[in-house]
Formats: C-alpha cells, sequence, structure tokens
C-alpha cells in the first residue's frame, strides 16, 4: 500500500458533509485498505466558521473554498454546499488545479452538467456525483456502466422522498394535501421552504441526469415538463383507488418508439397498485429501468439523509481514488446520440379526468363526442348523478398530451359541463 496520502478537501459540512467527514475519519484503515493508500482530510470550506463540528480538526476549517481549492496539492474535492454559486466556479476550478470531483449537487449537475464534464475532460480528472439522484440508491453507475451494453428505454422513478412520504399520508389515512405537508414538516421530512420538493423542480433536476445518462444525451433542467403536487385532493385519492391504483409523484424519462426524441418529465400520477413503485412507502425511493436487454430493473432504498447520501459520496470518492492512484479516469460524459428532447404535447400518456356535468339525458354523448372529436379513445366511464348535478369519471386510452390537453379545453367550454374536477395522468401499465 502506498503511504503517501491521497488529499481531499471538503466543501461544505452539513447534513451530507458532516457525515461524509464522520465516514472518513471512522472508516479510515477500511477506506486505505480498499483504495490502496490512507484518504487525508486536507481542509473544510464553510459558511460559519464558528460553529461547533464535532470529529473534525478545527485547523482544517476555513470560509475561503476558493483559496482550498486552489491549494494544487489536492487529489479529490468533495462539493456538497449545493446550488449553483459558488459550486459551480468551485467545482471547474478545483479541476484547473488538478484534482477530481465528487459532487452530490444535483441542481448543478442538471442546470450545467455539460460545463462540468467538459472542466473535468480538459483537465483528466473525474467527475462523479452518485448522490446527485436517490440519496444512498446506486443508479447513477448502473446506468453509466453496468447497463453500458444495453439500451435503456425507460426510467420511471420516485425520486422525491418528502412527496412521496406526503402522498403515501394522503393515501393511508384519506389526509388532504396540506395536512399531510404538515405532518412531513413535523416530522422533518420536508423543510421550512417545501417549494423545491412539492413543485417538483427537485425531482425534475433528478430526472434531467437520469435521462441524459440514460439515453446518452443532454438534457437540462428547462427540458424536463414539471407539475408538482399541491393540487391533488383526497379525493383524487379516492378516485385512484377505486380504479385499483395510487397517486405517486413521477421522474418519467422515455425514448420515443420511433427512437429519434426522448422526453423527460415529472408529474403526480395514478398507478395500478400491482406496479412494484406502488408499494414504495413513507419517504423511500425507487427507480424503475426498462432495457431492451435486461428487461425491467427496480432500484429501491433511501433517497435522502445525512449517512445515506455520504454512503453514495463515499463509494465515488473510493472510486475516484483508485483512478488517481491507477491515473486513470472512469467515464466522461455521453451525450454522442444527440436525441432532441421532445415537448410535453407530444408525450404519449394516458388520462383520468373527473368532470362535474349536468345530470340530464344527452350529455355522456356529448362529452363522448368531444373525446372523438380530439382523436382520444375513451378506455372506461363511470357516471354518478345527485340532484340534477352528476360527477363522470372518464379513463382514456393512450393518447398524445397535447391531444388529450385540447380534449379536456373543449371539455370546459360545454355548457353541460360545469366543472373539471381533476386531471391526472394514469402511468405504468
Ligand atoms: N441532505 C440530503 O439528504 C441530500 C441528499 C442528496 C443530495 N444532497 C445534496 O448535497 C448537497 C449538500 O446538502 P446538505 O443537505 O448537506 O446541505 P446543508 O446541510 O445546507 O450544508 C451545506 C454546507 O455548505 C456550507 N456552505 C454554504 N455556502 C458555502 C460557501 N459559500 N462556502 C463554503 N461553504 C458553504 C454550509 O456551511 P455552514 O455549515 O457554515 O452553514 C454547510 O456546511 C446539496 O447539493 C444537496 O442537494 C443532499
Amino acid at each position: 500500500m502506498r503511504t503517501r496520502p491521497l488529499k481531499v478537501a471538503l466543501l461544505g459540512c452539513g447534513v451530507v458533509g458532516s457525515e461524509v467527514a464522520r465516514i472518513m475519519t471512522t472508516h479510515a484503515d477500511d477506506l486505505a485498505a480498499r483504495i490502496g493508500a490512507p484518504v487525508e482530510l486536507a481542509g473544510v470550506a464553510v459558511r460559519r466558521p464558528s460553529k461547533v463540528r464535532e470529529g473534525i480538526d478545527p485547523a482544517l476549517i476555513t470560509t475561503d473554498a476558493t483559496a482550498l481549492v486552489k491549494r494544487g496539492d489536492l487529489d479529490v474535492v468533495v462539493e456538497v454546499i449545493g446550488g449553483i454559486e459558488p459550486a459551480r466556479t468551485l467545482v471547474t476550478t478545483a479541476f484547473e488545479h488538478g484534482a477530481s470531483v465528487v459532487s452530490a449537487n444535483k441542481a448543478l449537475l442538471a442546470e450545467d452538467g455539460a460545463t462540468l464534464y467538459a472542466a473535468a475532460e480538459q483537465h483528466g480528472r473525474d467527475l462523479y456525483f452518485e448522490a446527485a439522484v436517490a440519496g444512498a440508491i446506486p443508479l447513477i453507475r448502473p446506468l453509466r456502466e453496468s447497463l453500458a451494453g444495453d439500451k435503456v428505454n425507460r426510467v420511471l422513478g420516485i425520486v422525491n422522498g418528502t412527496t412521496n412520504f406526503i402522498l403515501d399520508r394522503m393515501d393511508s389515512s384519506g389526509a388532504g394535501y396540506s395536512e399531510a405537508l404538515d405532518e412531513a414538516t413535523a416530522l422533518g421530512y420536508a423543510e421550512a421552504d417545501p417549494t423545491a420538493d412539492v413543485e417538483g423542480f427537485d425531482a425534475a433536476a433528478k430526472a434531467a441526469i437520469l435521462a441524459g445518462i440514460a439515453f446518452h444525451t443532454r438534457v437540462r433542467l428547462d427540458d424536463v415538463y414539471r407539475e408538482g403536487l399541491t393540487e391533488v385532493t383526497a379525493a383524487d385519492m379516492a378516485s385512484a383507488r377505486r380504479m385499483g391504483c395510487t397517486v405517486k409523484l413521477l421522474a418519467i424519462c422515455e425514448r420515443a418508439a420511433d427512437g429519434r426524441s426522448v422526453t423527460a418529465r415529472v408529474h403526480p400520477a395514478m398507478i395500478p397498485l400491482s406496479h412494484p413503485l406502488a408499494s414504495v412507502r413513507e419517504a423511500y425511493n425507487a427507480v424503475f429501468v426498462e432495457a431492451e436487454a435486461a428487461g425491467q430493473l427496480m432500484f429501491y432504498g433511501p433517497g435522502a439523509g445525512g449517512a445515506p447520501t455520504a454512503s453514495a459520496v463515499l463509494g465515488d470518492l473510493v472510486a475516484v481514488c483508485r483512478n488517481r492512484l491507477a491515473e486513470s479516469t472512469g467515464p466522461g460524459e455521453s451525450a454522442y446520440t444527440q436525441l432532441p428532447v421532445s415537448p410535453m404535447g407530444e408525450v404519449v400518456t394516458r388520462y383520468h379526468i373527473s368532470l362535474d356535468v349536468a345530470d340530464k339525458p344527452g350529455v355522456l354523448a356529448q362529452v363522448a363526442t368531444v373525446f372523438a372529436e380530439h382523436g382520444v379513445s375513451i378506455d372506461t366511464v363511470r357516471q354518478q348523478g345527485k340532484d340534477g348535478e352528476a360527477s363522470l369519471v372518464v379513463v382514456t386510452h393512450r393518447a398524445p398530451d397535447a391531444a388529450l390537453s385540447g380534449t379536456v379545453e373543449a371539455l370546459r367550454k360545454l355548457d353541460t359541463v360545469r366543472g373539471v374536477a381533476s386531471i391526472m395522468r394514469v402511468e405504468g401499465e
């Protein structure tokens, strides 16, 4: 074993960073044996230097992250600050000064992964980011390496624990969205400002990363269609149950049937209770991958939290350190297919539409005509009437999303349709 240690700088020492530092210290001997050289924590950049950080030598703490990454003697920089800046500049500066980078930063990878990959390649260094998607769950490496000889056609995942917790509570207790969010906040599953989670931004960043890797093309956050779960109601949940389904916030990345484009989207969807993703409870994550030769694969586990995320960071750290010793690098960006990302209107999906209608003869025929005029075929219709008003629940066959949303627009204009109570896509069949 080499005795000269590999030097690692930690940028950020919060929920994830503090666990990375702890495991690096407590598992130092095992890590050294697995890598073939000891690993030394050479510096820790933070925002608040006076904060007590258990197990970390205060002499290592600095607020000058830029000076740390410019030291020139670092082998690896672990970026667990988060956000776009200063993280992006720090990562590119680290490459310029000879370090490889391990990052957990989904926002940065989804926003500007191409710049990071280019900097890594230019300087002959590694960029690893297993922790950026689905926390502890090995997913990036299986897609980048284990499935490198296969053709992935679809990635369907629950990649946000907060929203899965909320929907799980709504499903199991009949709670409304606000009540379930309050419970998630009280239990520490939702942040004080839950916008990034409940509006789907976090899942959309992960969808962009997954789609890019799965289909060997560039997909950015802006390419991902996004709807959050704030509009999901207890009535939607009950309706899903009646259909033998539950509601999940899904990240869905698909290769088009003709193979010429891809799509990436995040939205709530009904999935059958028989689908493996339906049984993913609480704040767990799971990703279902469909590949041509491998068939269906499912990856399941904790998608967040300090220690689980640090596990993924440490796995990357070991891999990157091994590459350093071998004077090699792991896989870089693979975007050779250059497949374009199609807009949501071209996605082929199914809708579950709940309408409040007048309870009189001919309404059903009128509604059915609107569907037919838009080329959308109906799978099932359920009607309930009471006191001159009725509700109609229509489930469609697969059709382009643009045709489905055109149908809903036209339905809203019918005199006999009092309102569109809910619209939800149906997936996973
Ligand atoms: N938390 C999770 O479960 C989880 C899961 C997967 C991925 N991630 C990703 O991991 C990354 C870190 O998340 P986290 O939850 O650990 O965040 P966090 O608890 O907020 O920690 C952020 C750390 O960065 C430091 N920091 C902030 N701005 C800085 C600056 N300008 N210079 C130097 N240090 C700075 C903070 O310093 P102070 O300590 O002084 O405030 C803190 O130590 C993010 O990209 C996140 O998306 C997190």
